[in-house]
């Protein structure tokens, strides 16, 4: 099975440059910088459908090209390394094991919009990633890889690790700049975009750490390569943050379209489930992703289309596996909890609701739950995120897209799971 980002990580010193240039490593930035134009890159990583692996899935190459290149500022990239999304593990397994391949993929990216200055934002708690980041960096620049004049060309550029202070929202791209320029961490009203307003009112680009990692590949073999290795609509492979009731809970990378049974079941993944408890649910693509059933699943391959189809996202890749012994109501109290304590209190629905949720779900783990509750919050996630129809849109009611992220899973698990909150109305 091809592996184009985790082919290495089990192998001692595969985070320094040695190891990294002894496999090619930096051939594919040097090709940019010194031969390619930004247009032959932006073509390339448009042909190859590589979509954004943070979360929403946008195509990168479209991103870089709304980039305007007839005005007099600078241009920012930025490295989204937060991976605050709960059950998501695989860029920490990319930055700890394998930075420079993040870093060949910022090269070429930098070349295609023109970038002489990026950024890394990293969670706070990655304090030993943050330590290979910038060691990374110190290596690189010893061999003029990162720089002035890199490769001996007449191209700028550096890279530099800023470190978050663990919050959720600043994963989200824009109160992410927020961050990064000494602000609260608080999403901005778009439009503008970043592409047109982004760090320091400047053209910026943020893109997941798994994105940038799979631009050396793609430029080595080709954006036909890329595209063969998945189905359609998902091209390439695809990191999966495996945890939850399984045997063997990991980072898995594998084509994108292979069945979810796969990877749960197959003894090169996770082997099956733990104390084989039979399987209740499954979060496909992280907490924001609405909640799928044990039926749901069947025949559930992991790409855009088919999880989208199944009434979920593919989202970061981050799969939580449930057994039949798992609570639905303690599960969505959990995840309301986290949403609250996260939610930046910037919105009015996103500030009171996650509140109100809260409270409400508090009724039903810990007693007092009124049958008119569960109509209660089936109506307040409408009021923080707008009605769940992936054929219409979404009718999100907030600046950024947490307002959704907490709604649609609350929604998806009171719905699907009703009788588990009717008998708690019930025992009162
Ligand atoms: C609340 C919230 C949290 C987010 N957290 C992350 C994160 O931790 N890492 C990430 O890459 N993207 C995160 N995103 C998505 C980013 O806003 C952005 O879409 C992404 O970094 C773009 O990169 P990509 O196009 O390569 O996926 C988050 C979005 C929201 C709304």
């Amino acid at each position: 099975m091809t592996k184009m980002l985790t082919q290495f990580i089990e192998q001692e010193n595969c985070h320094t440059l040695d190891f990294y240039l002894k496999n090619g490593g930096y051939n594919q930035a040097k090709r940019a910088i010194l031969e390619m134009s930004a247009d032959e890159i932006i073509e390339i990583a448009k042909q190859s459908n590589l979509r954004g692996r943070g979360g929403a899935g946008f195509p990168a190459g479209m991103k870089w090209s709304f980039i305007p290149r007839d005005i007099d500022k600078p241009k920012y990239l930025i490295s989204n390394a937060d991976e605050g999304e709960p059950g998501t593990f695989k860029d920490r397994v990319l930055l700890s094991k394998n930075p420079h391949q993040m870093f060949d993929g910022m090269i070429i990216a930098a070349k295609a919009i023109d970038c002489h200055l990026a950024f890394v934002y990293i969670r706070g708690e990655f304090k030993k990633e943050a330590e290979i980041l910038e060691n990374a960096i110190a290596e690189a620049k010893e061999k003029n890889i990162l720089g002035k004049r890199i490769f001996g060309s007449d191209f700028d550029f550096d890279i530099v690790v800023h470190r978050g202070a663990g919050a959720y929202i600043c994963g989200e791209e824009t109160a992410l700049i927020e961050s990064i320029e000494g602000k609260r961490g608080q999403p901005r009203i778009k439009p503008p975009f970043p592409a047109i307003e982004g760090y320091l009112q400047c053209p910026t680009v943020v893109n997941n750490v798994e994105t940038f990692a799979a631009l050396p590949p793609i430029f080595e073999n080709g954006a036909q390569w890329f595209v063969d290795l998945g189905v359609e609509n998902s091209a390439g492979t695809k990191l999966f943050s495996i945890s939850g009731h399984v045997k063997n809970p990991g980072v898995f990378e594998v084509p994108m379209g292979t069945p979810l049974h796969d990877l749960i079941y197959n003894d090169e993944f996770c082997g099956g489930m733990k104390d084989d408890i039979p399987l209740k649910s499954v979060i496909p693509g992280g907490s924001s992703s609405p909640i799928l059933t044990a039926k749901e699943i069947d025949g559930l391959t992991m790409d855009y289309d088919a999880i989208q189809k199944a009434g979920s996202m593919l989202g970061s890749g981050a799969v939580i596996v449930m057994n039949e012994t798992t609570d639905m109501v303690q599960v969505c109290y959990n995840l309301a909890r986290f949403y609250a304590h996260e939610s930046c209190g910037q919105c009015t629905p996103c500030r009171e609701g996650t509140a109100w949720l809260i409270k409400i779900l508090k009724r039903f783990t810990s007693g007092g739950a009124r049958q008119e509750d569960i109509e209660l919050l089936l109506d307040i996630t409408d009021n923080i995120g707008g009605l769940v129809d992936f054929s219409q849109g979404s009718f999100g009611k907030t600046i950024c897209p947490f307002g959704e992220a907490v709604s649609w899973p609350v929604r998806a698990l009171v719905e699907k799971f009703l009788p588990e909150f009717e008998k708690r109305v019930q025992e009162k």
